[in-house]
C-alpha cells in the first residue's frame, strides 16, 4: 500500500477558487477506496479554519528562516475518512477572502514567502523530520504553490519519490530574484536549467524540471503543453521531460455532483426521470428574474472569469447571440474588467442574458441542473471540470476544441449523432463567429426535442468517475518509486 502526501493550495470543501479544489477534494478519496494511504497537507488558511472541524495540534515545527514555530493541525476531509494537516501559521494564511490576492485583486505581496512555507513544511514531513511517525513513499504536489517541493526534495540522497500535477501552466508562481536568497534557496537551483526562467525565481519549475514523474489533466493539455502557443515559455522544458510526462483525465466526485441528489435542486432528477429536469429550469428561470418560458433553450456558464475561459469570445459573440431565442445564465467572477462587460451586456439584452457575479457553490449546482447547455468557449482549458457536471447533469456542453474539452465532449456531427456517440457541440477557432455558430447547431439540435433528449441522456450514461483515472495515478507512483 503507498504511503502518499498531497500537496495543495486547495481541497474542497476546505478551500477552492476553481477545480483545484475540486480534484484535491475527490481524488484522494478514490485512491484511499483503491488501498492507498493518502494525507493531505495544505495551508491553514482563515476561511479553512473556520470549516476545519475537529482539527487538533499535533506537531510543532520551525522552517528555516521564518520567525515562528508552524502548528501542524491534524483532521479529516469533512464528510471523508482522508487525514489532512493543515498548516497554522497566522502571519502567512489568516487573512480573508481568496487565498492568492489580497481585497484589491493583487497577488499577496508575500506569496513567494506563503507558498515556501508550505513547501518547507512538505520536505519536513516527506523525511520525517517531524515528531510524526508518519513518511510518505510518494509526494504528489500540486501547481506552482507546491512547486519547491520536488527541487528541495531532489538535494537529497534518501528521499521519497515525486510526482507534480500541472492544473494550470500559466499560472507559475514567477518572483524577483532576490526572492530566491530570502527563502534560502542554495545557488545551485540558480540556472536555467533549474528553477531560473528569464531572470525571475520560477515556483513551477521546481515542479516541471526535478519531480520524478509530471503530469497534467487530460492528454490533449499533456500534447499542447509541448507545443510554443501553450507552452507559457516551458514549452522547451517539458519537451525535454516528454518522457516523464502523462496526461491523467480528471475524474469527478459523483456523490457531490449527482442530480438524484443534489440537495441543492429543487427537484432531483435521473436519465429515468428526466422530464423533473425542467422544473429547475423554471426555478433557475425565477431565480434569474427571466421570463418562466419550459421551451426556451437555457445556456448556462459557471466559471473564473478571466482569459483563459474565452470570455472575450462570448463579449464578442453577444451581438449575434441576442438575436437568437434563447437565454443565458452566467456566474462568476474574476478579473473586473471582465465583470463589468458581462454586466454591461446584461444591462442591455433585455430578456435574455442574466449575470450573477460572485462565487457561489450552491448556484453553481442549480444552474448545471436547470440549463439545457452548458458553455465553456475557453481558449485554453487544462481539463476543465464544468462540462464533466454538465453531462452528468444532461446538459449539453457546447465547447471549444482544446485541451481536456476536446477529451470528454463529442461533436454532434451527423455521423456521431448516428453512431450515438455525441455529447455536445464543439467548435475550433477561437473567434466569436464559431462560437456564434455552435450556438446555433445546438439550438437546431435543441428543436428536435427527440434527438434532443438522446444526446443529453448519452452524455448522462458517461462515466467521469475518478476509478479509471485513480488506478493510472497509481500506476504512476508505482513507476516514480522505480525511476527515483
Ligand atoms: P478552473 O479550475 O480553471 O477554474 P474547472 O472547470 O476545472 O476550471 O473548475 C472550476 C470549478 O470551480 C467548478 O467546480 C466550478 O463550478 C467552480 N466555480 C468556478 N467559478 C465559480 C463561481 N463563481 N461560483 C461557484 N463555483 C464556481
Ligand atoms: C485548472 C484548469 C482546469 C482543470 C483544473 C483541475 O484550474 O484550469 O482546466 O480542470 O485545474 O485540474
Amino acid at each position: 500500500m503507498h504511503k502518499v502526501l498531497f500537496v495543495t493550495s486547495e481541497a474542497y470543501p476546505l478551500m477552492k477558487t476553481g477545480g483545484l479544489g475540486d480534484v484535491c477534494g475527490s481524488l484522494p478519496v478514490a485512491l484511499e477506496s483503491l488501498g492507498c494511504d493518502v494525507r493531505l497537507l495544505m495551508p491553514g488558511y482563515r476561511d479553512t479554519l473556520a470549516r476545519a472541524d475537529g482539527f487538533e495540534p499535533v506537531a510543532r515545527l520551525q522552517p528555516p528562516l521564518f520567525p515562528h514555530h508552524i502548528t501542524l493541525l491534524e483532521g479529516k476531509l469533512p464528510g471523508k475518512r482522508v487525514k489532512v494537516w493543515l498548516v497554522d501559521y497566522p502571519p502567512a494564511y489568516d487573512r480573508p477572502g481568496n487565498p492568492y490576492y489580497d481585497p484589491y485583486g493583487n497577488d499577496w505581496y508575500d506569496n513567494a514567502a506563503r507558498f515556501a512555507l508550505l513547501a518547507r513544511t512538505a520536505v519536513a514531513l516527506a523525511l520525517g523530520r517531524t515528531s510524526l511517525s508518519w513518511q510518505p513513499d510518494v509526494v504528489h504536489c500540486h501547481d506552482w504553490q507546491a512547486g519547491l517541493v520536488p527541487a528541495w526534495l531532489s538535494l537529497e540522497t534518501r528521499r521519497p519519490a515525486t510526482v507534480f500535477t500541472i492544473h494550470n501552466l500559466s499560472y507559475q508562481g514567477l518572483f524577483p530574484r532576490d526572492t530566491f536568497t530570502a527563502l534560502g534557496l542554495p545557488d545551485t537551483l540558480w540556472s536555467s536549467e533549474a528553477l531560473e526562467f528569464h531572470g525571475a525565481l520560477s515556483f513551477i519549475k521546481g515542479g516541471v524540471v526535478f519531480a520524478d514523474r509530471l503530469t497534467t489533466v487530460s492528454p490533449t493539455y499533456a500534447r499542447e503543453i509541448q507545443s510554443p502557443e501553450f507552452g507559457c515559455g516551458l514549452d522547451g522544458v517539458l519537451r525535454r521531460r516528454s518522457r516523464s510526462l502523462t496526461g491523467i483525465l480528471n475524474g469527478i466526485d459523483t456523490v457531490e455532483w449527482d442530480p438524484a441528489h443534489d440537495a441543492h435542486l429543487s427537484k432531483p432528477y435521473s436519465a429515468h426521470r428526466f422530464r423533473n429536469k425542467l422544473a429547475n429550469k423554471l426555478a433557475l428561470q425565477k431565480e434569474f428574474e427571466l421570463p418562466p418560458d419550459p421551451d426556451m433553450p437555457v445556456i448556462g456558464m459557471v466559471g473564473r472569469l478571466v482569459y483563459q475561459k474565452g470570455i472575450d469570445l462570448l463579449l464578442g459573440a453577444i451581438p449575434k447571440l441576442a438575436g437568437m431565442p434563447l437565454q443565458m445564465v452566467i456566474l462568476g467572477s474574476g478579473e473586473t474588467r471582465y465583470e463589468k462587460a458581462l454586466e454591461h451586456a446584461a444591462a442591455h439584452a433585455g430578456n435574455r442574458l442574466a449575470v450573477r457575479i460572485g462565487y457561489d457553490e450552491a448556484l453553481a449546482h442549480r444552474i448545471v441542473a436547470g440549463s439545457d447547455m452548458i458553455l465553456m468557449p475557453s481558449r485554453f482549458e487544462p481539463c476543465g471540470l464544468n462540462q464533466l457536471y454538465g453531462l452528468r447533469y444532461g446538459t449539453v456542453p457546447i465547447v471549444r476544441r482544446i485541451g481536456g474539452l476536446a477529451d470528454t465532449v463529442v461533436d454532434a456531427t451527423p455521423a456521431n449523432l448516428r453512431a450515438g456517440t455525441a455529447t455536445g457541440f464543439v467548435f475550433d477557432p477561437a473567434e466569436p463567429a464559431a462560437l456564434a455558430a455552435a450556438v446555433t447547431r445546438a439550438l437546431d439540435g435543441y428543436r428536435n426535442g427527440r434527438q434532443w433528449k438522446k444526446l443529453a441522456l448519452n452524455g448522462m450514461r458517461q462515466d467521469f468517475s475518478w476509478r479509471k483515472s485513480a488506478d493510472a495515478y497509481i500506476k504512476l507512483y508505482k513507476t516514480a518509486l522505480h525511476t527515483r
